[in-house]
This record gives C-alpha cells, structure tokens and sequence, in this order.
C-alpha cells in the first residue's frame, strides 16, 4: 500500500491545532502534532466563551499549519489529503477549521476527509500501530462520557453514556465550586494527590444499575451541599474561619473534625476523583465482560488523570480473556489535530473520499 500524507486541522473547542500523519500500509503515524492553546485565555472568565474562543482560532491558524508542516519536513504540495474536525463542538470554532481546510482542499485539488471528534480521541489510541477490533473504547472528555465498541470498518455502537454531567464537566464545577479555576480536572487531581479519598462519602451515580449508562450531577451537587455547609472550602471562607480551621461535617465516621482549608479541599477532590473513577471502572469492566473486546481504550481529556490511567489498566487485568489495554500519551489525551490525522487515515477507503463542498460543521454530532 502506497504511502499517503494527511494534514489535519482541528478547532472544536479551545485548542487550535494542525498535525501531518504519515500512513505507511496499515500503521499510520503522527509526524507532527502543534497544539496553540486558549487555556490561559479561558482562566480569566472561569470557562470557555464560544465567541471568544472562535475569534481566538483565526489568528493562530495558518501559523500553527505552518508549523506543523515545517516540522514534519513537508509542504502543502506533498500532501495527499486534508482532514478536519467537522463536530461536535462549539459552531462558530468547528467553522474556523472547517473553512480553513475547505478553503484548502478547494485551492490544492485535494480531498478532505471530514472527522467526527469523538472518533479522533479514540483513534490517538492507534499512534503508530493497527488497530486491533472489536475495541472498547471508554471516552471521558468535558462534554462526553461514553462507552463504545469499536467494530469492523471502525463502525461504532454506543453502548452507554452520561445521563446528565460528563466526568470532565464535574471535575470543571467541582473545581469551580472550590475556586480552583479552569480548567478543573487537572487542579482537583494534583489537589487529590494529598488528600484521602475516604475522608468524604460520596454518592457512586448508577453504579448498581445494570446498564451501561453514567450520571455525574449529583455527585456535583453533593459537593455544593457540602461547601455551602462549609465556605471554608472555598476561597471565600472568612479569615476567622481561616485561622480558626473549619468545622469539615461530612467527614466519615460522622465525628466532625477540624480542618484546615487545604487539607478540606485535598480531602474532598481526593474523594470526589475516587467517586468519578469507581464508577467509570466498574461500567467499563461491565461492557467489557459483556461484548469481550480485543482491545480497552481510553479516550479524551480525562484519561490524562493519572489514578483513571493506573485503575483501569489494574482492572482490565482481572478479565479472564486478557484483552490488550490502551491509553494515548498525555499530549494526546486532550485535544489535537494528530487524532484526527489518525482517524482520517484508519477510516475505510469509501468514506475518505469527501468532497471539499461536502463538508459542513456538525456541532451536534453524535458518535
Ligand atoms: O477532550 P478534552 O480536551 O476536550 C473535550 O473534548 O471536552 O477534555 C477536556 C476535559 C476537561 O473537562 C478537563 O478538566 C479534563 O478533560 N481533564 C482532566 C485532566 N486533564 C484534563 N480531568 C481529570 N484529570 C486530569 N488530569
Ligand atoms: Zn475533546
């Protein structure tokens, strides 16, 4: 098979980044990932405004292609096909890629392929090697939490999903509930880090319902009792209460104990990651158990969180069958073009033909 060179694009959120991946018979490879991100920008108003972040797309764009061209030793002329996030995401970010690589497919004479997101955060699971089907895939992602098996031609079932919150979205109002800023996931797992994930008991959504579904709002809700009981945890909590440490009456045991605001906090990330991560084991090893897949694969923002990476690879390895398991690396967790390279050159022949007047944003996409 002839060797094939993908440029793709991706703008769904707030990250602007362009990547070339290199296809060699049946392993593709990134060949350079650039990712400019807006996250500094979206800390000031605690989250993602999608005008802002659309606007913020434009000026970064060609430069970040440049890039990734540059870095990959190729140019526009040597590649065979573009490819482009087309959804879901924000309307006004998705257009900014999509109007890019248009705009280029129609310019070079190339085709562009057009890449659902959801498919690209489980294909940064095949950087370098051939897929293995069926795959499970558990995607965990701010706006997504969903298990789905990945059959022959990459077809996808849903096999369950979050009734309500994503596991990255409770993470983001956790964190903002405690004033940790945005985003939330990575600041409530390094606060979990201290903390001890048995200091507060949390509710475990779904977790003995036997479908594969997931819900995260009450557990986010939980927290918010907890912290209007306590306004020590937050950055509000008056600088008597401060000094004189808070009264913490969640605690298990139902002895209240005093605790200062950091040790609080550690405590209830560290307990509220345990929460999100025993449920999303538990339904993975169902699924698992149920479809007996050859591959498990994390997938999305949230499968950067070291305690989900550690958990799910120590389950996995009760399962009798002894299905391979997966994770991308963390540059590959969150959002990149480089996944969306992969899947552009692991979809089945007949659908990367799509024309460049074909492809329009799908904001609602679903898997
Ligand atoms: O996949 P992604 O980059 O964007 C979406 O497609 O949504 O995921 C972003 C999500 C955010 O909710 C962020 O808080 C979460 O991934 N996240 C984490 C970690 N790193 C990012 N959640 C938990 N632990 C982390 N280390
Ligand atoms: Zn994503």
């Amino acid at each position: 098979m002839a060797k094939r060179i993908i440029l793709a694009i991706e703008t769904s959120c707030d990250e602007t980044s362009a990547a070339v991946v290199e296809k060699n018979g049946a392993v593709a490879r990134i060949q350079s990932n650039i990712v400019a991100s807006q996250v500094a920008l979206h800390a000031k108003t605690g989250g993602v405004v999608p005008e802002v972040a659309a606007r913020e797309h434009i000026r970064p764009i060609i430069p970040t292609i440049e890039r990734a061209l540059h870095n990959a030793k190729t140019t526009l002329q040597n590649i065979d096909a573009l490819a482009v996030t087309v959804g879901p995401g924000l309307h006004t970010a998705l257009a900014v890629g999509v109007e890019t690589a248009k705009t280029l497919s129609y310019t070079l004479g190339k085709s562009l392929v057009a890449v659902n997101h959801l498919h690209g955060h489980i294909a940064a699971n095949w950087n370098g090697r051939t897929p293995v089907l069926p795959a499970l895939a558990l995607i965990v992602s701010g706006g997504h939490t969903q298990l789905v098996l990945v059959g022959r031609n990459n077809r996808m079932k849903l096999l369950g999903q979050t009734r309500d919150d994503a596991a990255g979205e409770c993470f983001d109002k956790v964190a903002k509930l405690l004033g940790l800023g945005y985003p939330g996931g990575p600041a409530v797992s390094k606060l979990a880090e201290r903390g001890n994930p048995q200091a507060v008991d949390l509710p475990r959504p779904m977790l003995n319902r036997k479908n594969l579904d997931f819900s995260f709002s009450g557990l986010k809700t939980s927290v918010r009792y907890l912290v209007d009981k306590d306004p020590l945890l937050t950055k509000e909590g008056t600088p008597r209460q401060r000094r004189a440490g808070a009264v913490f009456p969640h605690a298990r045991g139902g002895m209240s104990r005093a605790l200062s605001r950091d040790r609080g906090v550690g405590d209830l990330c560290a307990s509220v990651q345990r929460a999100i991560i025993d449920v999303l084991v538990e339904k993975t090893l169902r699924a698992a158990r149920q479809y007996r897949p050859k591959e498990i694969l994390l997938a999305g923002g949230v499968a950067a969180n070291s305690e989900l990476r550690l958990r799910l690879n120590a389950a996995t390895k009760q399962l009798s069958w002894k299905p391979s398991y997966h994770m991308p690396p963390l540059e590959l967790c969150t959002d990149n073009a480089g996944m969306i390279g992969l899947t552009a050159a692991y979809l089945p022949q007949k659908t990367k033909q799509t024309a460049w007047k074909m492809t329009d944003i799908q904001p609602t996409l679903s898997i």
